[in-house]
């Protein structure tokens, strides 16, 4: 049972539906658990939350989040150490990021620790819907949006800040194949590209469909000034091992999403003698290196895309294959030991995990 410093009401299903589940066949976010969190924003300040069964909300209108989008949300997962216990990864990383977004969205903020909290209250009751099986875990969405019903342009006065949960597979089955895009942009400097926000991605559906009716599945964004530096993917930040060494776009912008897997390979590389940099990359780097065969591997990193190889990159008229025979030796090894973190398998020595 947890202590939770923050009150939380809790309603619960009369009967879960937990065992309709069809559990060897889990795509991504299709399935939802028994119950959600509700904590609405009126008059100035957070009322008590609620966890209640998952299910529909009203809505007004001219509720403001879906005209203007002041809506920003967040993807974290929990898995199972053996039958005993579960474990969120990095929540308290999920919880800073969700603070910035909102206050680049003129939202009000969540303490780190009652955010955490509420995670790990509503995982607690939905702790049967934690997938058991290897390789899949629970995604858990906490999205915070403006509900004023007004449509004047001004932040909202009211809020909703709301979580569920999602018992999910894996996101990308199969190797990713990418196109460096030179023309449209998903954030430019003094944007929104570094806060986790609805219209980063609403912005980046046209330019990825264009994307998929060549055959790619993503795109790896460049700059949005001279499309001259690669900066990170649709869902997932980008790693490229180029002479033996991996090397990632440093965020020293703000249009890139600060992403907690990068993050977590970065540190895992250090501790497991990798050689890994994050720097500027340019657009030529990579295709120059890719021309010469120098590529040896690339991959994207994220929460729900875990560490997803890539096979092929596209630049202009030309299409690259990451050797098929390539080990990808650096990648698989940062991977298991994030896998074996998250199972609790090996020590957590960085002190990641935490326990619901
Ligand atoms: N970049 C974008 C645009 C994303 O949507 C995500 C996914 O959250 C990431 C990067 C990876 O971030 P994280 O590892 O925190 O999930
Ligand atoms: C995540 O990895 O949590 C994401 O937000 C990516 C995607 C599902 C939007």
């Amino acid at each position: 049972m947890i202590n939770n410093k923050i009150a939380i009401k809790v309603n619960r299903v009369s009967q879960s539906r937990v065992k309709e589940i069809d559990w060897e066949n889990l795509s991504f976010g299709r399935e939802f658990s028994d119950h959600m969190l509700e904590m609405n924003f009126e008059n100035g300040k957070w009322q008590t939350p609620e966890i209640k069964p998952f299910g529909e909300l009203k809505m007004h209108p001219a509720m403001s989040a879906i005209h203007y989008g002041q809506s920003i949300f967040e993807g974290m997962k929990a898995s199972r150490s053996g039958d005993k216990e579960i474990l969120l990864f990095r929540p308290d990383m999920n919880a800073e990021r969700f603070r910035e977004s909102s206050e680049r969205m003129c939202m009000p903020t969540i303490a780190i620790d009652d955010f955490v909290d509420m995670i790990r209250k509503l995982v607690e009751i939905d702790s049967e819907w934690v997938p058991k099986a290897n390789g899949y875990s629970l995604y858990i969405r906490p999205f915070l949006f403006a509900t004023d019903e007004f449509i004047g342009i001004k932040p909202s006065n009211n809020y909703k800040f709301l979580i569920f949960t999602c018992p999910v597979g894996v996101y990308y089955s199969e190797p990713v194949n990418v196109k460096i895009e030179e023309f449209y942009t998903r954030a430019s400097l003094g944007g929104v590209g570094g806060a986790k926000t609805a219209g980063n991605y609403a912005a980046s559906l046209y330019p990825a469909k264009k994307g998929n009716e060549q055959g790619f599945d993503q795109l790896l964004w460049t700059d949005g000034i001279e499309h001259k530096y690669i900066e990170e993917s649709g869902t997932m930040n980008i790693v490229f091992e180029i002479d033996g060494k991996l090397i990632t776009p440093a965020e020293d912008t703000d249009t890139i999403l600060k992403g907690i897997t990068k993050r977590s390979v970065v540190e895992v590389a250090g501790h497991l003698n990798i050689p890994m940099e994050e720097r500027k990359i340019t657009v030529e780097e990579v295709v120059t290196a890719l021309r010469e065969g120098r590529v040896t591997d690339a991959f994207g990193a994220g929460t729900a895309a875990t560490i997803a190889p890539i096979a092929k990159i596209g630049f202009r008229d030309e299409l690259f294959e990451i050797p098929k025979d390539s080990p990808r030796a650096s990648s698989s090894e940062i991977r298991q030991f994030l896998q074996d973190v998250k199972d609790g398998t090996i020590e957590d020595i960085f002190n990641w995990m935490v326990k619901v």
